[in-house]
């Protein structure tokens, strides 16, 4: 059973952002990754629509896969379908991702932060939950939320001029609605991947932080606790042994593959985000 797969799943190819925090944590584990491109942006979906598609891709990565863990590595799907994926499998463990509001929350000095995620997340029943809850914990901070309203759809469609364009746009929305705003919460996935256009659009010292490490963490301590863990490489300094990825998905396939290629390379190069995210994040 620890031999088999984790099926890791996005609209697209934001959860390759996931996935590659994954592949650091959990060496040893072998991934299958669904990009559902042919039915992206999942943010400009009905939610009957996303809810299917995940229900249908998750049964999919089950009998055709034998995934022995689920990870949805998308917000608006987590948002939308987590509680029916986990009601109709109960015994798979399924990990989903949220904005990272806490650890955000935790490292910023003038306790004002903004949220740039898909209008679907921000407006769902779940992340006004999660920051209702947060404003709780942290009475004097303020959450400033801001759609990105296409900027994903760009970022999957590799439109570099107009990722360029968005992400001077919700920056800038960012810092004016929130004048002293120190810390920028990377509420989907996709984002990670426009790091270099957000970090020069925006000003210096701006923390960026995402979800990526707690849901890998989040990952491992499920996988532990069940005893689902495959084997780790051993030695010192540990190997990058990659037991193996598969890259499907309901769009061009050659094209994920190459995507995944540069993405998963290019986030090795530039690194992990915040160091909020690491110390401790959030996993849904
Ligand atoms: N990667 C996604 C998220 O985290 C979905 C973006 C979309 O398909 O709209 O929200």
């Amino acid at each position: 059973m620890s031999a088999r797969p984790i099926g890791v799943f996005d609209s697209g190819i934001g959860g390759l952002s996931i996935l590659h925090a994954l592949q650091q944590a959990l060496p040893g584990e072998a991934f299958v990754y669904f990009s559902d491109a042919g039915h992206a942006p999942y943010g400009e979906r009905p939610d009957a629509f996303i809810a299917q598609r995940c229900l249908h891709i998750t049964e999919a990565l089950i009998r055709q896969q034998g995934i022995k863990a689920l990870v949805v590595a998308c917000n608006t799907a987590t948002t939308v379908a987590i509680h029916w994926l986990r009601q109709r499998h109960p015994d798979l463990p399924i990990i989903g991702v949220e904005p990272a509001l806490k650890p955000a929350l935790e490292r910023s000095a003038s306790a004002q932060v903004a949220v740039l995620a898909t209008d679907r997340t921000l407006s769902s029943a779940k992340y006004q939950a999660l920051a209702a809850r947060m404003a709780q914990a942290y009475p004097h901070a303020r959450i400033v939320a801001v759609p990105c309203s296409g900027l994903a759809g760009a970022i999957e469609s590799g439109d570099v001029a107009l990722v360029d364009t968005l992400c001077a746009r919700y920056t800038a929305q960012a810092c004016q609605t929130a004048p002293g705003v120190d810390t920028l919460v990377l509420g989907c996935t996709h984002y990670p991947l426009a790091l270099e256009a957000l970090r020069r659009h925006a000003p210096t010292g701006l923390a960026f932080i995402d979800s990526a490490p707690a849901v890998a963490r989040q990952t491992r301590l499920r996988l532990g606790a069940m005893g689902l863990l495959a084997p780790q490489p051993k030695g010192w300094p540990p190997q990058p042994a990659r037991p193996g990825l598969q890259l499907l998905g309901s769009g061009d396939v050659h094209a994920l593959q190459a995507q995944a290629k540069r993405h998963l390379a290019h986030l090795a190069h530039v690194g992990r985000i915040g160091e909020g995210a690491q110390a401790k994040g959030q996993a849904a």
